[in-house]
């Protein structure tokens, strides 16, 4: 913590393949909440890709439906730095599944361009390890690495 006592944290936020078209959208909610984008990349997710980052839920009956819509078009990741970075973007995410996030008062990133419980619009690292490995997952420290940083957008 600074002399202020808060805590600058980087945390991964991806866009998922339902929500690119609202980049401007979410990128404002971004700003309007202090965080900053340090990185980006679009990237369409090969099966191995998508399987590998959500390999802690591989042995769940939801894993291949949630895989095939990770890898059903271009996701947007980023780094974002600033105070709590890791639950303060959580929080903008809202609930996990989206029917739940509408039922809430605020609206959430997950209630407004979300649908269900698998197509719901971003996901947030859920801790600062977590936060560790997603990002060396999208941005390597070593050269060369990671997923393709090309991705052809046009269907909104
Ligand atoms: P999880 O880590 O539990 O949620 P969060 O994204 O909020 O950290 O689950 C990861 C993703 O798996 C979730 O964003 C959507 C998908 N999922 C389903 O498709 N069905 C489910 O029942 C759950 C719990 C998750
Ligand atoms: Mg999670």
């Amino acid at each position: 913590a600074n002399k202020l006592g808060s805590k600058k944290e980087r945390t991964l936020a991806m866009i998922k393949p339902d929500a690119v078209c609202k980049l401007g959208d979410i990128l404002q909610m971004i700003c309007d909440a202090n965080l900053i984008v340090t990185k980006a990349k679009m990237t369409k997710l090969t099966w191995r890709e998508a399987a590998d980052f959500y390999t802690e839920h591989q042995t769940k009956s939801f894993f291949n439906n949630l895989v095939q819509f990770m890898t059903s078009g271009p996701v947007v990741a980023m780094e974002l730095l600033g105070d709590e970075a890791v639950s303060v973007w959580r929080r903008i995410l809202g609930p996990t599944d989206s029917s739940t996030a509408r039922k809430e008062a605020s609206l959430s990133l997950r209630a407004q361009f979300g649908t269900d419980g698998t197509r719901n619009a971003g996901h947030g690292s859920d801790s600062l390890a977590s936060a560790a490995r997603e990002l060396e997952f999208f941005f390597p420290s070593t050269a060369g690495q990671g997923p393709a940083n090309t991705a052809s957008y046009s269907d909104c």
